[in-house]
């Protein structure tokens, strides 16, 4: 496979489980040093086992991202470990508001300071880039796109992130920092169970049933594998996505067309 992210330093949020354990083994496979973060310690712990077993290099840290001090921790150990940071994927979900709107604004700020502090004095005040100076990728949802009668919190969140992406992307577009994100429709995550469970509880519907109907309206009638989400999201980090910044990419089967 291309080493895409030969010598680059990332950080995976959420990397535990799901999408952003799928991106953290991509972009440990095509050369990247990855920290992978997750409230769960001991599924990043293994998420890292599984990449140094296969070759690459990783380590594991344990954070809450609805805590800006463990962010900051978080974003400092990736310096410490690989000396820089390159690439960061936010690919973590819980505590709806906390985590996914302040946990994604404080992440875009420690580690936009951090790509911006890599950048050489004499080049940090160009009036265009010379060059790429990070690639960040933030998790959305089809959800974010549009109001969601049963999940407000979780689809306001959504849009925030949306939202989020543009602002960040607007303010550091000068320095080469892109930043972009992904919405993708139905991936069979942990999160995807959890979610299809609780909406059977509230409203006393079959949960199976639930998910294949949700599923049959997606015009390629299925769901998307976690490793479809990576690719399109390694694809944002690598070089040939350097002219592309505050877009949401729908990685949905077709089902959002905006
Ligand atoms: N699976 C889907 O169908 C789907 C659809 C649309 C969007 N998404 C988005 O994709 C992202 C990843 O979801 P997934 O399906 O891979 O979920 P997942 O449940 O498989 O993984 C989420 C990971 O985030 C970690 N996490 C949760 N709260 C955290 C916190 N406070 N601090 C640090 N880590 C935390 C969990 O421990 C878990 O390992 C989420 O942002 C989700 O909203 C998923």
């Amino acid at each position: 496979m291309e080493k895409r992210f030969a010598g680059k330093g990332a950080i995976v949020t959420g990397g535990g489980s799901g999408i952003g354990k799928a991106v953290a083994l991509r972009l440990a496979r095509e050369g990247a040093s990855v920290l992978v973060a997750d409230i769960q310690d001991d599924k990043a712990s293994e998420t890292a086992d599984e990449i140094r077993k296969a070759g690459g290099k990783a380590e594991s840290i344990k954070v809450d991202l609805a805590d800006v001090s463990q962010i900051e921790a978080m974003t400092a150990s990736a310096v410490k470990l690989w000396g820089r940071l390159d690439i960061q994927v936010n690919s973590d979900y819980d505590r709806v508001v906390d985590v996914n709107m302040k946990g994604t604004a404080f992440c875009l700020q420690k580690t936009c300071a951090q790509m911006l502090a890599q950048i050489p004095a004499e080049k940090r005040d160009l009036e265009v880039a010379d060059r790429c100076n990070g690639k960040i990728v933030n998790l959305s949802s089809i959800s974010g796109r549009h109001g969601r009668a049963y999940q407000l919190q979780y689809a306001a969140s959504k849009a925030a992130i949306i939202s989020l992406t543009q602002s960040a992307a607007l303010a550091f577009a000068r320095y080469g920092i892109n930043v972009n994100a992904i919405c993708p429709s139905v991936v069979k995550t942990p999160m995807w169970a959890q979610n299809i469970a609780d909406k059977a509880k509230s409203f006393g519907v079959d949960a199976a049933k639930e998910s294949t109907e949700f599923i049959a309206r997606i015009p390629m009638k299925r769901a998307g594998t976690e490793e479809e989400m990576a690719a399109a999201i390694c694809f944002l980090c690598s070089s040939d996505a350097d002219y592309i910044t505050g877009q949401t990419l729908n990685v949905d089967g077709g089902i959002e067309m905006n």
